[in-house]
Formats: C-alpha cells, sequence, structure tokens
C-alpha cells in the first residue's frame, strides 16, 4: 500500500498528540515573552525568495511550479522572506519592537535522512526593532528557555554564536567570490570533517589565505575584546558579541552558549549575530535550530529598512532531541468519558452526553446500542477515557447515569444535573 509522500509524514493521532504537546510548549514559552502568532501562505512568488534567500534553497532545494495563470510559484521553503514582506508592509501601524512567531510547516527537495524530511514544521520567532544587544540576548534567551522548559540541561545542547561581519573584517580579502566559496564550504565543515574541509580550502585559497582562514576558526571568546581594540577584527562587532554574553551570563545562562568563529549559515540575508543549537547527542547531529540578525531584508521587501532577528527551531530535530532524553514522552492522561448505549434508552443517553459537552465535559458516545456492555468497556479503556457512562432501563426509572472510574474501578450513580461539576 501507498505511504505518504517521501520525505513528508502522516501524522496519526498518537504522533499528532506529541506534536501538539510539542507544540504547546513552544507557544507557551514565546507568548510568556510577549510574542504574538502569526500565519502565512504556504506558496509564494519564487521572486520572493530570489537573492534574498540562500543560493542553495533557490536553485536546488525549492519546489517550484508554473500555476494555471503563468505565474511562478514556490512552497515555502523558510518563513523569513515572507515575514520580512508581511511586517514591512504593515510597518507604519506596527507598535515596535514587534515580537512574532509562528508554527509552520515548509517543504525543500533534500535527500531525506536522519533529521531531515522534506516537510517539516518550524517554529519561527522573530523580533524586529532596535539592533540593540538586549535584543540578540532575548532571542538567545527565548530559545534557551524553550529548550529548558522541556526539561534539557546545558549539556543536552549547545548554542553556537558568532557574526556574520567577523570573517570578512579578520580575513579581509577583496574577492568576494572567493570569500563565498570559502563561507560555503566552512558551512560544510562539520559534515565534512577537517581532513577534506583543509583539502578543498585549498584548492580555493592560497596558502596565505587558508592560513589566515585557520587563524580565524582558532579565535576564543577571550581573544575577541583584543582583537577588536587592534583592529584585526571590527572593534564594534567585538564589542556587542561582548555585551550579549554578558546579559546572558548575568541571566545565568552562560554555560547554555560557546562562542564558535566556524558558525557561517548559508542565508544571503544575514547581517549580524548568527546562531545554531547543536544537539550534544551523537545520534542527532543535524542543527535542532538556526537563526541570525538580517537588518537589511525588510528594507529590500519596503521602503523602511527595520533591523531584526530570529530563528527557525526544526520539529524533526527538536523531536529527537526530547525521545533520545525520554523528554515529553509520558502517555497522554486519561481524560473525558464514554457514554455506553442501551436500545431502550438510546435517546435520553444522547441527550445527557449532549448536555455534558455544551457544559464543556469531553463526551464520547458508542453509536451501537447491539455491541455488547463488555466490549463498550473496553473500547472505552483503550480510548484512555477517565469515566463509562450507562444509563439503563432501572436507571433511566430511577432518574440517575451510573459512572464507573476506569482509573479506579469505583462505581456510583448521579443525577444528570450533578453530573458536570462531578466529571470535571
Ligand atoms: P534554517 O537553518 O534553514 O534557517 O532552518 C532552521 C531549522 O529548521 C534547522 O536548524 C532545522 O532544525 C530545521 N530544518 C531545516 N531544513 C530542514 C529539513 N529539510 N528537514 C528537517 N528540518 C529542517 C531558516 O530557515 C531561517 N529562515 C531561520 C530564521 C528565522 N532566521 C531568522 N529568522
Amino acid at each position: 500500500m501507498a505511504g505518504p509522500y517521501v520525505g513528508t509524514r502522516d501524522f496519526f493521532p498518537e504522533e499528532m498528540n506529541f506534536r501538539n504537546r510539542m507544540f504547546g510548549v513552544l507557544r507557551t514559552v514565546c507568548e510568556s515573552y510577549g510574542y504574538v502568532e502569526y500565519g502565512a501562505p504556504l506558496l509564494e512568488p519564487i521572486t520572493l525568495y530570489q537573492s534574498k534567500s540562500s543560493e542553495e534553497i533557490v536553485n536546488d532545494q525549492v519546489y517550484r511550479f508554473i500555476d494555471r495563470g503563468e505565474r511562478e510559484v514556490a512552497i515555502r521553503p523558510e518563513m523569513t522572506p515572507t515575514l520580512a514582506r508581511m511586517v514591512s508592509s504593515k510597518i507604519m501601524e506596527l507598535v515596535r519592537p514587534v515580537r512574532w512567531y509562528s508554527i509552520a510547516n515548509f517543504m525543500r527537495y533534500e535527500r531525506p535522512g536522519k533529521g531531515r524530511l522534506r516537510e517539516f514544521f518550524q517554529l519561527n520567532a522573530d523580533l524586529m526593532g532596535p539592533a540593540t544587544p538586549a535584543a540578540d540576548a532575548e532571542i538567545l534567551s527565548l530559545l534557551i528557555d524553550i529548550l529548558t522548559a522541556f526539561g534539557a540541561k546545558a549539556s543536552d545542547f549547545k548554542l553556537r554564536l558568532s557574526d556574520r561581519r567577523l570573517f570578512d573584517s579578520y580575513v579581509k580579502h577583496s574577492d568576494k567570490e572567493v570569500l563565498r566559496g570559502i563561507g560555503r564550504l566552512l558551512d560544510k565543515r562539520e559534515k565534512i570533517g577537517d581532513e577534506a574541509f583543509q583539502e578543498e580550502l585549498s584548492k580555493i585559497a592560497d596558502a596565505a589565505l587558508a592560513k589566515k582562514v585557520n587563524a580565524f576558526l582558532a579565535i576564543n571568546v577571550s581573544d575577541l575584546a583584543e582583537l577588536g581594540k587592534s583592529g584585526a577584527i571590527d572593534g564594534g562587532v567585538a564589542d556587542h558579541l561582548s555585551q550579549v554574553i554578558e546579559i546572558l551570563s548575568a541571566q545565568g545562562k552562560s554555560d547554555f552558549v560557546e562562542f564558535d568563529p566556524g558558525i557561517i549559515r548559508g542565508f544571503d540575508y544575514y547581517t549580524g549575530l548568527i546562531f545554531e543549537i547543536q544537539d550534544s547527542h551523537p545520534d542527532n547531529r543535524r542543527a535542532i535550530c538556526g537563526g541570525g540578525r538580517y537588518d537589511r531584508l525588510l528594507g529590500q521587501m519596503g521602503k523602511q529598512e527595520v533591523p531584526a532577528i530570529g530563528f527557525g527551531l526544526g520539529d524533526v530535530t527538536l523531536e529527537q532531541f526530547l525521545t533520545i532524553r525520554g523528554l515529553l514522552t509520558q502517555a497522554p492522561e486519561k481524560q473525558g468519558c464514554y457514554f455506553i448505549l442501551f436500545p431502550e434508552t438510546r435517546d435520553s443517553s444522547l441527550k445527557i452526553a449532549n448536555d455534558l459537552r455544551r457544559a464543556g465535559i469531553l463526551v464520547e458516545t458508542s453509536l451501537d446500542t447491539n455491541v455488547k456492555i463488555g466490549k463498550q468497556m473496553e473500547a472505552a479503556d483503550k480510548k484512555n477515557r477517565k469515566f463509562v457512562l450507562m444509563q439503563g432501563g432501572d436507571e433511566l426509572s430511577r432518574g440517575v447515569v451510573r459512572v464507573k472510574n476506569l482509573g479506579s474501578g469505583e462505581q456510583f450513580d448521579l443525577k444528570p444535573e450533578e453530573l458536570a461539576q462531578h466529571l470535571a
């Protein structure tokens, strides 16, 4: 029998339950910081991504087609260009800082594998307003709080950060094409390993440049201030980065972050701080999250340049992160009621069920009065209901409903008007 399209997933109710609980935690933490939810279309004109997203995504990964009206459209591979379009279209009305989040699905034509699919979900949280160290620290702090809200500890992951401008300012090379090539190579370094990286590097950079690249990769966070002062790297960038780390330290979050000059991020729109979250577990090697500051993208979409920073947190790697550690895996609690029907009292039972739903109680009813009571009890239990309700001829004549607590086995009778309060 045919399964779902390659690299996509069916979500059976149990998986959907996990997904909803996972997304529930994301929502709660985002909203605790004052982020509000938005939504957007699945399709966009391909031009939204051209020269604004990443070359690799536009050339190799985007699902694109011509619609019936001869327009070239794309299934969204990411949210950032859409978000920039939306925010810049209303920028005069929005109160800044704008704090928005969404949980949506995306498609990329990638080779499916561990942690990589063709359809995946991302939480996108973005902050548009002043480009201060406090803004950068807020986004990173939100991200750390999301993972700790699931019960993760500092030893479970590393938030690795750098700044887009550091590399250019340190290497000071005039050929932008060579720099882009090195950037792409750096982006692959983790995947291909250092030996292959050095070999590839020697093909695109002469010995002096290759040495400089390696010296760049060896920079420590403690070197930043000194390198900034001496002019070896951009002093303003070094100071900004140090302040971001200081703010996080004051919140007790320094154990979660690590300066890593090798972080490059393959998107054209990033202009400043860039970061990724890596699971410390060797079985979940792909990044859980990636993000950065993009101060010019909104200007490219509208009239006004508005600094922005945000991240995309993927559901595939997040789910692996959680399940490897047994987080969020507890079986869902028993809830609601299952009303068993008898032929002679069907209509009365269905009416009581209906009244209970109006009172906010989850009630599922059997639909076939001929099914044996034992089988119906079994169904109620398998469906993880907390109570079974029954009203046979005897109960009806006494004006009560029989309630069985499936957890404790306890049974008792209640008047229909007493049910809602008791079951809630
Ligand atoms: P990204 O690094 O392409 O960034 O994606 C962010 C996260 O989405 C990844 O770390 C990964 O968890 C997940 N992800 C991406 N592609 C796949 C895939 N094929 N299968 C499974 N998971 C995947 C962005 O998309 C930026 N737009 C994020 C951003 C928001 N930057 C600023 N604001």
